[in-house]
């Protein structure tokens, strides 16, 4: 459990907070790329850490995160024309830059004095990885963006979605590190037979493992990025089936499921405000293009994107219960909840807009996000007194995968990670890059 004020100190964002500065000394996603897809198209409306502010893309590419508040007389650029590298209030015509400078004032053309004066607070965005990322903090501090692995391979080996989430970001990514969860709210009811096609794969009997060891064993190693969380369970024999995720400050995690030369998954909370987040969500295959089927949301294909609404709100949300369905759930899966995302979604948000973190009871198979929670309160605590995060001048470090693997029971954590990735960190160790 944690004091009432450490769980205030985890959830809350916004400017000023401490969580918040510390969000602030990295770059956050703030939308998909192709929310804004082209030149001059229309603005968009974007609410990060508690700030309203307005992303557009100008004539020359270059993208704008700024207050949406015209200095005039207060209306919202969110109605202007983006045209000729600039954004252009509806009511009178005054023009701001991605930077924020204002290049035209038309209402007072002589008075220079003035248009140098008035300007909108801007950040730095930049696209990265078919996601637009903000840089909300103080400018001295700006750091290298994170080398991602899903950034680093080519657009046709990666696919990025979204989907609002209705609960603090905090509670949401602790499910993602929570591997212990995956024996019970996803699993079918009857494990079904391997079909032939994974028959020869390492982890065709993971689900099977899953159910019958609830109880993993957690290893963490500390890293520049972040966590890596080694989670093992009993698998056939003398073997052990290991469950590997990542998380990287300050939001982001890599999914433990995939094997090797399977495509990956990961997913980065951003909070709108302390009630509700987006989850950006990736897949990656390092070593192929994906497929068709990998590229896009397929219903009854098991994966972390969600479908979504054309504003990226699950169909399944808060508001309808998910669509539990409790005959499913009396014959067929733990949840009745159709979905992997959608399971997940319910039960973070059925914790509560913010869960009360001071009346938890927590056991062995919470080590991960009791690890979790100590790194980004520590960081927080440690800006106040004036250390700059680690993760923030390691953009190198976050190129880790995450990942399952069979090890002898024989092997330690050590060897296993190393035969698994290459390093005991997870990190990528890869010519090419
Ligand atoms: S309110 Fe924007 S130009 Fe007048
Ligand atoms: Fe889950």
């Amino acid at each position: 459990m944690l004091s009432a004020e450490d769980n205030e100190r985890l959830t809350r964002t916004g400017a000023g907070t401490p969580m918040g500065e510390l969000f602030r000394r990295f770059w956050v996603p703030v939308l998909l790329a192709r929310e804004i897809p082209e030149p001059d198209c229309p603005p968009v409306r974007v609410t990060v850490l508690g700030e309203q502010l307005l992303a557009f893309r100008d004539s020359q590419n270059r993208i704008g995160l700024v207050e949406p508040t015209c200095p005039h007389r207060g209306a919202n650029l969110f109605f202007g024309r983006n045209e000729e590298c600039g954004i252009r209030c509806a009511y009178h015509g005054w023009k701001f830059d991605v930077s924020g400078r204002c290049v035209e004032l038309p209402t007072m053309a002589r008075d220079e004095g003035l248009r140098s004066r008035v300007g909108l607070t801007a950040y730095p965005a930049v696209e990265w990885g078919e996601l637009i990322w903000g840089y909300l903090g103080p400018p001295e501090h700006r750091p290298e963006l994170p080398e991602m692995d899903f950034a680093l391979v080519p657009p046709s080996h990666r696919f990025v979605s979204k989907k609002l989430q209705q609960c603090n970001w905090a509670q949401a990514c602790e499910g993602a590190l929570d591997t212990a969860h995956f024996s019970f709210l996803h699993t079918p009811l009857s494990i079904p037979e391997v079909p032939p096609s994974a028959r020869g794969k390492v982890l065709a009997n993971a689900l099977r493992w899953m159910v019958e060891d609830p109880m993993p064993v957690f290893n963490v190693v500390e890293h520049e990025a972040g966590l890596l969380l080694a989670a093992s369970r009993r698998a056939d024999g003398d073997d052990l089936y290991w469950r590997v995720t990542q998380f990287l400050m300050p939001n982001h995690s890599l999914a433990p499921g995939s094997g090797p030369g399977d495509t990956y998954f990961g997913q980065t909370w951003v909070p709108i405000d302390d009630r509700s987040c987006w989850v950006y969500v990736y897949s990656w295959n390092p070593d192929r293009p994906l497929t068709d089927k990998e590229s896009r949301f397929i219903p009854g294909v098991p994966s972390v994107h969600a479908e979504v609404d054309e504003h990226w709100v699950p169909i399944r949300n808060r508001s309808n219960d998910y669509l539990i369905d409790r005959e499913a759930q009396r014959t067929t899966s733990f949840t009745g909840i159709v979905g992997i995302s959608e399971q997940d979604a319910a039960i973070q948000d059925s914790q509560g807009f913010i869960v009360d973190r001071t009346r938890e009871h927590l056991g062995p198979t919470d080590l991960g996000i009791v690890r979790f929670r100590r790194l980004v309160l520590d960081a927080s605590c440690a800006l106040e007194r004036g250390t700059e995060p680690r993760a923030a001048a390691a953009p190198h470090a976050y190129r880790v995968r995450s990942g399952g693997a069979v090890a002898p029971s024989c092997q330690t954590p050590t060897e296993m990670l190393t035969a698994r990735f290459g390093s005991d960190t997870g990190l990528v160790v890869d010519a090419d890059r």
